[in-house]
């Protein structure tokens, strides 16, 4: 089986990326980090892969420029470092539909909540908001929709009576440093198959 070759997208503080990296350090993840993309040169993430040694790559949208014609500028990138799989890492664009099909079910996201509760922006808040008594973390593929992909694993967080927004989303992102790296582990070891919109994990070595 080859290593496959990854690159993670992230926009912000880049917390996923660091708990997927230390695995893949640790070779739990049988993957390699080729480029961490941003559409923010601001991204205290990109700080973080810089001192890994781990390269990275701004892409800014210009403001004319349209969503396929900025995506085709990162696919041009993904093509020539012959990535294999996708890490969304808190990456804040929608991806255009032609980059969505140049790999399919090879785009893996991480959503802050139970899918197919609470998609979009903000998720823990409107979790929060609705007074659901159990939130929680999905890894899904990404098709088409906005967080409507195949589920490939998910994790369950209580409300507590005492939480606010922030406390719940903090529980909820300790499970996804958890989840996330555990979905791409089994990516990488090719035991992902999905059936419709179902995800089976197959056993190892199988
Ligand atoms: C996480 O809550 C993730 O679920 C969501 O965006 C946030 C990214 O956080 N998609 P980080 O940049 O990985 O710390």
């Amino acid at each position: 089986m080859n290593t496959k070759r990854l690159a993670v997208f992230i926009s912000g503080r880049g917390s996923n990326f660091r708990a997927i990296h230390d695995k893949v350090k640790k070779g739990i993840i049988r993957g390699k980090i080729v480029v961490i993309i941003s559409d923010n040169s601001a991204a205290p993430g990109l700080e973080y892969a810089r001192s890994a040694g781990i390269r990275t790559a701004v892409f800014e949208k210009k403001r004319e420029e349209s969503r396929d014609a900025y995506f085709e500028r990162i696919l041009t990138l993904l093509e020539r470092e012959s990535v294999d799989g996708i890490v969304l890492a808190g990456f804040m664009k929608v991806l255009s539909r032609n980059f969505i099909h140049r790999y399919p079910n090879r785009i893996l996201n991480i959503h802050p909540a139970l899918l197919p509760s609470f998609p979009g922006v903000e998720a823990q808040k409107q979790a929060f908001e609705y007074g659901v008594k159990y939130s929680g973390c999905t890894v899904h593929f990404v098709d088409d929709g906005v967080d409507t992909g195949p589920v490939i694993l998910q994790e369950i967080v209580p409300v507590l009576e005492d939480d606010d927004e922030h406390t719940l989303a903090d529980r909820i992102l300790e499970k996804e440093h958890t989840i996330y790296p555990k979905a791409l582990q089994y990516f990488c070891e090719d035991r992902l198959e999905v059936q419709g919109r179902r995800v089976f994990v197959r056993p190892e070595g199988s």
